[in-house]
């Protein structure tokens, strides 16, 4: 079993595949896009599948994938394919932003891919093009169809954005009337890749609960599952369940299961680490699979304890990073 130098234990792994994106979601990445990373800085499909097969190794059985959007790099069917296949990996789940995946759906759920959460800020299409930059709405309602018609579980990942959507959050509860999906409000954090300023933080979750209460007064608390990101809810006789991501005022640290990988294989021990292993090199200078794994166990070893407080406030300072360069 993983451990970190707090006791928590490390059974998740989330996996970027790539920097790029058919998105241009304002609060992730400029409207030009990011300066996309060239095919030899990034990982290849060889060199995840070893960093995977090691981390499984090593007490990992949750791994997702995310990037950027992990369906826009070449060789992904395949590659999710041999992960899937490998022993002591319980959970492969994914992060996409839907807009290519529908046509893909049948293929993962042969995979025995169980749950992909879907990125989704808007039920209106003018709104979801001034967030995205991107006119791909249907495409995306029609993803979310496809996995809930091949019973792969949904949750919707919606950013809550200070005058951009927050009168959409009645409307995405709603949904789980009908729909068997678990809607997700998060809270905005400084990694838009700009640069610019970020405003103190207005929607945090006490503010995003109490506006749902106002449209459903009924809602009512449920368990939260061990390690999760969200503080869950649910509307009696709704099929599906609400939850809360305090991503910004990050009050799960203490239960903190994860380690990152980036597209260019630096492995990071939090969201808010500002530097990380460059495991890519340790791969490519030849090392064996002892020397890798030594790497990844004295990383662990720097893992906060707090959510590295003060890189967080220096990141809200100006959001030079770009989520789609750390995997979300
Ligand atoms: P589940 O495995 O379904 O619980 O998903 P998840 O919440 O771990 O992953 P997802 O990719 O759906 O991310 C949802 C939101 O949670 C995104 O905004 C992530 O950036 C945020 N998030 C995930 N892990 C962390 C974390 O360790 N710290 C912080 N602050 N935010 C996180
Ligand atoms: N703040 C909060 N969540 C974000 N995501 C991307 N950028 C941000 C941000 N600045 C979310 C996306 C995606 C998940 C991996 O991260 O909505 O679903
Ligand atoms: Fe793309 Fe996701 Fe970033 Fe939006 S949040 S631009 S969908 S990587």
């Amino acid at each position: 079993m993983l451990k970190d130098n707090h006791g928590r234990t490390i059974n998740y792994l989330r996996l970027a595949v790539t920097d790029r994106c058919n998105l241009r979601c304002f609060y992730c990445m400029p409207e030009q896009g990011n300066n996309w990373l060239a095919r030899t800085e990034l990982l290849s499909w060889e060199e995840m599948l070893r960093l995977c097969r090691l981390t499984i190794g090593m007490g990992v059985n949750k791994i997702r994938i995310t990037g950027g959007e992990p369906f826009v790099r070449k060789g992904i069917m395949p590659f999710l394919s041999e992960l899937s296949q490998i022993k002591g990996l319980d959970n492969l789940t994914i992060t996409t932003n839907g807009v290519v995946t529908a046509p893909l759906v049948p293929e993962l759920k042969q995979m025995g891919i169980r749950s992909v959460n879907l990125s989704l800020d808007t039920l209106d299409r003018d709104r979801f093009l001034a967030i995205t930059h991107r006119d791909e709405f249907d495409k995306v309602i029609e993803t979310m169809h496809a996995l809930i018609s091949h019973r792969i579980e949904v949750k919707i990942n919606a950013v809550v954005m200070d005058g951009k959507n927050t009168q959409d959050i009645p409307a995405l509860v709603a949904l789980t009337k009908e729909l068997p999906v678990s809607v997700r409000f998060i809270e905005e954090m400084p990694f838009n890749g700009g640069g610019q300023h970020y405003q103190t933080l207005l929607w945090d979750h006490m503010q995003i609960l109490q506006t749902i209460k106002n449209s459903h007064p009924k809602i009512a608390k449920i368990p939260d599952p061990q390690y999760s990101t969200s503080y869950n809810y649910k509307i009696p006789g709704h099929k599906g369940d609400v939850g809360i991501i305090a991503a910004y005022t990050r009050s799960f640290c203490g239960t903190c299961n994860r380690i990152r990988l980036t597209p260019q294989g630096v492995l990071k021990t939090c969201l808010y680490d500002n530097g990380g292993t460059n495991l890519k090199d340790i791969l490519r200078s030849g090392a064996n699979d002892e020397a890798v794994s030594s790497a990844i166990v004295a990383a662990l070893a720097t893992k906060a304890i707090d959510g590295h407080e003060a890189e967080r406030t220096t990141y809200a300072d100006g959001a030079h990073q770009s989520m789609a360069m750390i995997g979300g």
